[in-house]
């Protein structure tokens, strides 16, 4: 069982409590303001994607972890790994991405919890560079990538919902 600690998170893989509060999160429209084209995900739709989530751990060894305060055990979001499908012009590559509910913005908690990460994917998983795919405008991401040293390497458009793209990229250190 994959599992990270930060100082105020642990990083580990989903549970089916975690869907209450994950639905919680999807139901917000200013935190998925900046994800594909801005809809809400319902109670089902966020169980096919915890489903899918855990494929992702599974089938590639990488995945998206689940955040969860250590001091209120609380669910706050998603940090974690993903191969970005839905941009085949970037493939092959692993992006490092991040949902948090509301009252955990502005906390450092995803940059807290993508240097850990970021850590895991370079350093345990080997993996020789990650990238972060967020929508031009999205101003919290890019303060995180901003904190994490990634570069700028190019802008595009979402192939589906045609939203300005930004990619960054961060290498290992040989
Ligand atoms: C993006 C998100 C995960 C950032 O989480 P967070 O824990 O608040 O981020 P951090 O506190 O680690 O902030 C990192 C940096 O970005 C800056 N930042 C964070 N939110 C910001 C905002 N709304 N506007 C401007 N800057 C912001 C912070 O100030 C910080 O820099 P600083 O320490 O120099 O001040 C969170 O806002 C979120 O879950 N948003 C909704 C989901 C989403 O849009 N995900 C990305 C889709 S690609």
């Amino acid at each position: 069982m994959t599992l990270l600690r930060t100082p105020r998170l642990t990083l580990r893989r989903w549970r089916e409590d975690d869907l209450e509060p994950m639905a919680a999160i999807h139901a917000d429209p200013e935190v998925m303001r900046w994800i594909g084209d801005g809809s809400v995900q319902d109670r089902e739709q966020t169980a096919a994607c915890l489903a899918a989530w855990e494929r992702e751990w599974e089938e590639r060894g990488v995945g998206p972890f689940a955040a969860e305060c250590r001091q209120s055990r609380r669910l706050a979001g998603m940090v974690g790994l993903s191969v970005p499908d839905f941009l085949p012009e970037i493939l092959p590559a692993v992006e490092i991405g991040w949902r948090l509910g509301r009252p955990f913005w502005g906390h450092g908690l995803a940059t807290e919890a993508a240097h850990a990460v970021l850590d895991f994917a370079l350093r345990d998983r080997g993996l020789a560079r990650v990238v972060s795919v967020h929508a031009v405008g999205d101003t919290a991401s890019e303060g995180v990538v901003r904190k994490l040293g990634m570069r700028r390497e190019r802008e595009t458009t979402h192939p589906a919902c045609g939203v300005p793209l930004r990619v960054h990229v961060i290498e290992a250190r040989s």
